[in-house]
């Protein structure tokens, strides 16, 4: 197998306002692989088309994924940050693993579905195909980790799958496995409202989520409305059972204060969420509080993050155009 470089990609899609589980789920375990990694994070604006963004919405969405990653402590000297449709590489690898992945393949991918809804026919065929995109995303580095939420670990088993079709079908060893990076304690930070349904940039009840353009009051305003239950906290994780709200408010505590789970279990066994709400949106605050600040500031300075994404476009071309070149030529590509 060939020796791959330790190469960390990861996107997010700026389709809406980044929300908590974006920030703990994906954003917040970045900053941390960054001393350890080569890493490259993108704005995958491509892949927001997928369902309708009205233009100036999308160019002052961009910015503010930016902003975000940059505020949360993605560091431009460290990082790469860029917005995906200003390299072409991801747009011209992704249609030749159109031609490797199969229908069979994309048929089973649950975020279609659930994206679809019932009226699939109506579905943008970018929706369906966006698993080949997102293969291209991390492939057209060479990249060996992917640190993402729960929610795309799919979307990473096909891009092991595309891979290893290439690779097989062509009879080189040029794509790496790729492994998902998905670790803390809120892989999968849930709706504040519903403790069953993922929290999502595009839930229609804002109360569900809280974003990182949240100012304190609202964050703490939003947590304090979270659903619960009326039994007292437990003192072991476990013993939370299926209490589908109290496990999640537990988990991004955990996550917020970098503890484990089980150590706030057992901070608070026997108290009342009424205690807990109120430490927890003390601690959303203290943390959120200066990214929202920081996001603010940023999105006063718009030539400051224009100058950090032309800058990551042009390093992450400069990576990903040899790896494109020598992809044509193992496809038979004639490059006169
Ligand atoms: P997106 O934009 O939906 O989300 C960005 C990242 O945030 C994570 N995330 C969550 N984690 C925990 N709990 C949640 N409620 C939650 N909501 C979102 C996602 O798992 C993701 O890591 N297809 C991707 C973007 C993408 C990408 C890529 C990611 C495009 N190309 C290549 C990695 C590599 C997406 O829609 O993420």
């Amino acid at each position: 197998m060939t020796d791959f470089t330790q190469r960390v990609f990861s996107g997010v899609q700026p389709s809406g306002d980044l929300t908590l589980g974006n920030y703990l789920g994906a954003i917040k375990n970045w900053v941390s692989l960054q001393d350890a990694y080569e890493t490259i994070f993108c704005v995958v604006d491509l892949h927001a088309i997928t369902t309708w963004q009205e233009p100036d919405v999308l160019r002052n969405a961009t910015r503010e994924v930016a902003a975000g990653m940059i505020a949360s402590g993605i560091d431009p000297k460290k990082s790469v940050i860029f917005n995906q449709s200003q390299v072409s590489a991801h747009a011209e690898l992704a249609w030749i693993f159109n031609c490797v992945a199969r229908m069979g393949w994309l048929n089973r991918m649950t975020q279609f579905k659930e994206k679809a809804g019932k009226n699939k026919e109506r579905a943008s065929v970018g929706l369906y195909v966006y698993p080949d995109l997102m293969a291209a995303d991390i492939l057209t580095y060479h990249a060996t980790h992917v640190p993402v939420g729960a929610d795309q670990k799919q979307h990473l088993e096909l891009t092991r799958d595309i891979a290893q079709k290439f690779n097989s079908d062509y009879g080189v060893d040029f794509f790496p496995e790729v492994e998902p990076l998905i670790f803390g304690p809120a892989t999968r930070v849930m709706s504040l409202r519903d403790g069953n349904i993922k929290m999502s940039k595009s839930d229609p009840s804002e109360n569900s989520r809280i974003n990182l353009t949240d100012d304190c009051d609202l964050i703490s305003k939003k947590i304090q409305k979270a659903r619960t239950d009326s039994e007292p906290l437990p003192g072991t994780f476990s013993e939370l059972g299926d209490r589908a709200e109290a496990k999640n408010l537990i988990n991004i505590f955990a996550a917020l204060s970098e503890r484990d789970a089980e150590a706030v279990c057992l901070e608070y066994e026997g108290k009342g969420f009424a205690e807990f709400k109120r430490d927890l949106a003390d601690l959303s605050v203290s943390v959120l509080g200066p990214i929202t600040k920081e996001m603010a500031h940023l999105m006063n300075d718009k030539t400051y993050l224009d100058s950090i994404l032309s800058e990551g476009a042009k390093n992450a071309d400069n990576l990903a155009s040899p790896i494109l070149k020598q992809v044509q030529e193992i496809v038979g590509f004639l490059r006169p």
